[in-house]
């Protein structure tokens, strides 16, 4: 969308306010705000991330009130890269609601190699509501999202991965309630995940411990804005190299391939950097004895985590991997206008 920006407190953000109703019918919710692009959590206000959290969380709970709400609406796929999660999810979460999905795999080229992104952008905008990218360059996405008159969703770029992050935040806020009160950390790569970890956490005024080695540093750019963002909110963050501080005392423990999508002919190498980095037994012991453990997974069993932590009681991953979908079809619910007040309305009173 050409409009885009993280912008002023909006209509949706009144949804923070309105908690799952148990008995009474709710007022009448706003109507969804105007379409626009998630290319990064800082599109979002973080006060519009807690409303976002809260139809999330009515989505999860009742999925067959919001049957229907997406019918009539498309949204085409195109992924450079490989992908379990975040298109299934997004295809189920399409369906569930009522959409349909078109899936166009671009993994032989790169998105904009036939033709111009901004001429295939005006094409689509012509037939689709929504479109997902994901893609290698970041200014895919951006000038997908600048050209394209519908919403675009970053669904995985080289620098950041907002739907998986925002899925974790949710997570984290489903066991432990206040964010603001959690510490949470990172341990590996400076990556797509890292930055839109810190992103979300900052917006969430959460503290956030951050170890990488000085190599594999987050990019400054993001953590100039994530430092910006935790001015207003009150969060801490902490960028480290020592996996051992970052760790300590924490409630949660994340972390991520050392060699992402795109980098897998670095794998031997950066093994070789990031073995300090391991998430076992040795350094999970560091956090809090309730901590979690959290990965977006596809995780390498032995590389960055053990068996051990991985299948702990205290592993959060397939809670995160099953919030991608309740995430993601918020998101869709949000962005393409599903009138979320009236069907939460009619949800109320059916469980009146
Ligand atoms: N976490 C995640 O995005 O998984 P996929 O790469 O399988 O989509
Ligand atoms: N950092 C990883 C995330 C995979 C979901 C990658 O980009 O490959």
């Amino acid at each position: 969308m050409k409009t885009q920006m993280r912008t002023e407190p909006m209509a949706l953000m009144d949804l923070a306010k309105v908690d799952v109703p148990k008995t009474q019918p709710p007022n009448l919710l706003p109507e969804p705000i105007a379409p626009r692009d998630l290319v990064s959590v800082h599109d979002l206000a973080p006060a519009e991330i807690l409303s976002l959290f809260n139809l999330t969380a009515m989505l999860k709970r009742r999925p067959a009130d919001f049957r229907g709400v997406l019918a009539g609406k498309q949204m085409v796929m195109f992924f450079e890269k490989p992908s379990l999660r975040t298109r299934l999810t997004f295809e189920a979460g399409m369906d569930s609601l009522g959409g349909s999905t078109f899936f166009v795999d671009q993994t032989r080229g790169r998105l904009d190699a036939r033709e111009s992104l901004y001429d295939i952008a005006h094409n689509l905008e012509r037939w689709i509501d929504v479109i997902v990218l994901r893609t290698f360059s970041h200014a895919t996405v951006e000038g997908m999202a600048t050209y394209a008159d519908v919403p675009v969703i970053n669904a995985l770029s080289e620098l950041e991965h907002p739907c998986q992050a925002l899925a974790d935040f949710f997570t984290l806020q489903e066991h432990f309630g206040d964010l603001s009160k959690i510490h949470f950390s990172y341990v590996g790569d400076g990556n797509n995940m890292a930055h839109s970890l810190l992103l979300a956490g900052a917006a969430m005024g959460s503290k956030v411990s951050i170890a990488t080695p000085e190599r594999y540093a987050l990019n400054p750019v993001i953590v100039t804005m994530a430092q910006a963002i935790a001015e207003e909110t009150g969060a801490t963050l902490r960028l480290l190299n020592d996996p051992r501080k970052a760790v300590t005392g924490t409630d949660a423990v994340y972390t991520d391939a050392w060699a992402s999508m795109g980098h897998e002919d670095e794998a031997e190498e950066r093994a070789k950097v990031f073995a300090p980095y391991q998430v076992n037994a040795a350094l999970f012991n560091l956090a809090k004895p309730h901590a979690l453990f959290m990965h977006c997974l596809p995780a390498h069993r032995g590389s960055e985590v053990t068996d051990q932590i991985i299948d702990s009681p205290n592993s959060a991953v397939f809670d995160q991997a099953e919030n991608r979908l309740h995430i993601q079809k918020a998101i869709l619910v949000w962005l393409l206008g599903g009138g979320v007040g009236r069907f939460q309305a009619r949800s109320a009173r059916a469980h009146a």
